[in-house]
């Protein structure tokens, strides 16, 4: 008996150390592949998304996460949330939550490279990124993006240097983190 004791605490402590060990090496491979996981609070996230007046048709979150942005964009009001994650811890994390709110088909994850994602439906994109990942994707932007979609970037201002049909409309502190909304113009032919 206290032989099957032992070598259920020894089972528990074994699988206990191999999460941790996935959690961080996630956390790591996060870093490495662009941008850390460090998720927007929950209590900004509400007011972040309704302080200024979109299109609530397509969001889409660059770098998803937990999928919190996803979630609270649905419950918010957009027809359909997108959110594109690399790392698989936060992948399946994020697939178990939207799971769990009854979100699967308005909320999803696809476990591509944000680099790759296609923004040419939305009509807002979130950003909550390192400077130096989102500096690759100013062409993209330029390039992609539907006029009147708006980007949303939390803590940075975007090089608009890159993406010229880019304005920003407003800059805002929301708690802890200033905020900037850009909306993608048309070009002034004349
Ligand atoms: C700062 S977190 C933001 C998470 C979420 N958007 C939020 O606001 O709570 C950045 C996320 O982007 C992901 N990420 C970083 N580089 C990526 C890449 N090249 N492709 C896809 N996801 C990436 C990381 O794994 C991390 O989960």
């Amino acid at each position: 008996m206290s032989l099957l004791v032992f070598f259920g605490v020894y089972l528990l402590g074994f699988i206990i150390l191999a999460v941790i060990l996935i959690w961080f090496l996630s956390m790591t491979f996060s870093s490495f592949i662009g941008s850390g996981f460090v998720p927007i609070p929950k209590k900004v996230l509400k007011d972040i998304l309704n302080s200024t007046s979109v299109t609530k048709r397509i969001l889409i979150d660059l770098g998803s996460g937990d999928g919190r942005v996803l979630r609270e964009a649905v419950r918010s009001g957009f027809n359909q949330a997108i959110g594109y994650e690399l790392s698989p811890w936060y992948f399946w994390e994020s697939r178990f939550f939207n799971r769990l709110a009854g979100l699967k088909y308005k909320a999803q994850v696809l476990r591509k490279n944000l680099l790759s994602a296609d923004l040419t439906k939305a009509d807002v994109v979130f950003i909550y990124l390192f400077p130096e990942i989102v500096q690759k994707l100013m062409v993209k932007i330029e390039t992609q993006l539907k006029p009147g979609a708006v980007i949303i970037s939390c803590s940075y201002p975007l090089d608009t240097n890159l993406a010229p049909s880019l304005k920003l409309i407003k800059k805002e502190r929301i708690f802890n983190v200033t905020t900037y909304f850009y909306k993608k113009e048309l070009y002034d032919t004349l």
